[in-house]
């Protein structure tokens, strides 16, 4: 396949004739990984502006990572990981056991920036993990390993993407409809998303496939990005508002939902964008089947059950002054959690990289997270 016919497969601008890459590693010297530097696309910018943020400075990555200009639980998971090496690269360690000590350091501090989608801890204890196995090594030697860790976790995750858009167009038939929240599309991992991996994969195996898009308040993920990544991509979308969603499905507009997750328990149970709870409950009273899609770096087994998953609140501004116009009354009370959960009962399948899982997930979740 050539160069541009994979280019084609992904989401991206056609005018530019090259993908999309939404996080990477770029080194400072050509054919030198370090030193180098963290480049994403800014996600605060679009869809006005396609803008990249390149940095090796520890606190813009948190920044980024916290203020959203790099969103979605795959991709926050990367940014992490390539934080940890910008934080190091130029240590002055003389030891292999000093700069573990710089990596945990490192990895404490990013930690902080989000608390609710698994990957970013994933990702970090990875890192903390190939740090610490090999301290006895020179710290240079580390330095080297941490590079390539950051750079195969960034291409797992592609990879894993491919293979749920595999699976996942299994699911959708030609002339489906399907209704996606927030975005889990391309923006939201290294390549090619979780949730709307399968739209690309059937659009390529020839399928004709729309989208219905909720805009997801208040901060519009897809609005901002769901429709704006669709639209690149040539795939048919159309934005509602929250609200619209039952109304959509009771129209007979749906024919399957698609959404993605931030953390998966070991029952099942899956955080995602405030607002995917209420539209896996519409989907269950109209009949439709309501599909989570994530890579198995989003599954924690640790917790049984989703109610110990942590979800994050954000600030009250984000709630009352939409996108800088004041929309509510000074002084009022706002309560704004970034995620809800999903009780399994009402997922139909969750779809990873190793397939198609079916109800009760506790079993088949075990046995896909063991050949991790
Ligand atoms: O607050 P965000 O924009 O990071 O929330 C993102 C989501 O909820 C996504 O659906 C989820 O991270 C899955 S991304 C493949």
């Amino acid at each position: 396949m050539s160069s541009l016919n994979t280019a084609a497969e992904l989401w991206f601008t056609p005018a530019m004739q090259e993908p999309l890459r939404t996080i990477e590693w770029v080194g400072v010297k050509p054919g030198a990984r370090l030193p180098g530097r963290v480049r994403m696309i800014d996600q605060t910018r679009l869809p006005e502006k396609l803008v990249y943020l390149e940095t090796d400075n520890l606190q813009k990555i948190w920044t980024a990572i916290k203020t959203l200009q790099v969103r979605g639980a795959p991709a926050i998971g990367i940014a992490a990981a390539m934080g940890v090496v910008a934080a190091v690269q130029k240590s002055k360690a003389r030891t292999g056991a000093e700069l573990v000590a710089e990596v945990e350091r490192a990895a404490d501090h990013l930690a902080t920036s989000r608390p609710t989608a698994v990957n970013l801890f994933w990702a970090l204890d990875r890192m903390r993990r190939l740090a610490r196995v090999n301290h006895r090594q020179a710290p240079d030697a580390i330095k080297q390993r941490l590079v390539r860790e950051a750079m195969k976790i960034r291409d797992e995750d592609a990879a894993m993407c491919r293979a749920i858009g595999r699976h996942g167009a299994k699911l959708l038939k030609n002339g489906f409809t399907v209704l996606t929240h927030c975005n889990a599309g391309g923006l939201a991992t290294a390549e090619f998303g979780t949730a709307l991996a399968p739209i690309y994969t059937a659009r390529n195996q020839g399928k004709d496939i729309s989208v219905f898009a909720d805009e997801t308040r208040p901060l519009l993920q897809g609005a901002r990005l769901t429709a704006w990544e669709l639209s690149q991509a040539g795939v048919e979308v159309t934005l509602i508002c929250d609200n619209t969603a039952a109304q959509v499905m009771k129209e007979g507009r749906i024919d399957c939902v698609m959404v993605g997750a931030d953390r998966i328990a070991a029952n099942g149970d899956s955080a995602n964008k405030i607002g995917t709870y209420s539209v896996a409950l519409a989907a269950k009273a109209h009949g439709i089947p309501f599909y989570v899609l994530a890579p198995t770096s989003t599954f924690d087994l640790t917790l049984v059950s989703g109610e110990k998953i942590p979800i994050e609140e954000r600030a009250a501004e984000e709630v009352t002054h939409g996108f800088g116009r004041r929309t509510a009354p000074h002084g009022v009370k706002v309560y704004s959690p970034a995620f809800d959960v999903t009780p399994a009962r009402l997922i139909t399948a969750i779809v990873c990289e190793r397939g198609i899982l079916r109800p009760p997930f506790g079993a088949v979740l075990r046995g896909c997270s063991r050949q991790r």
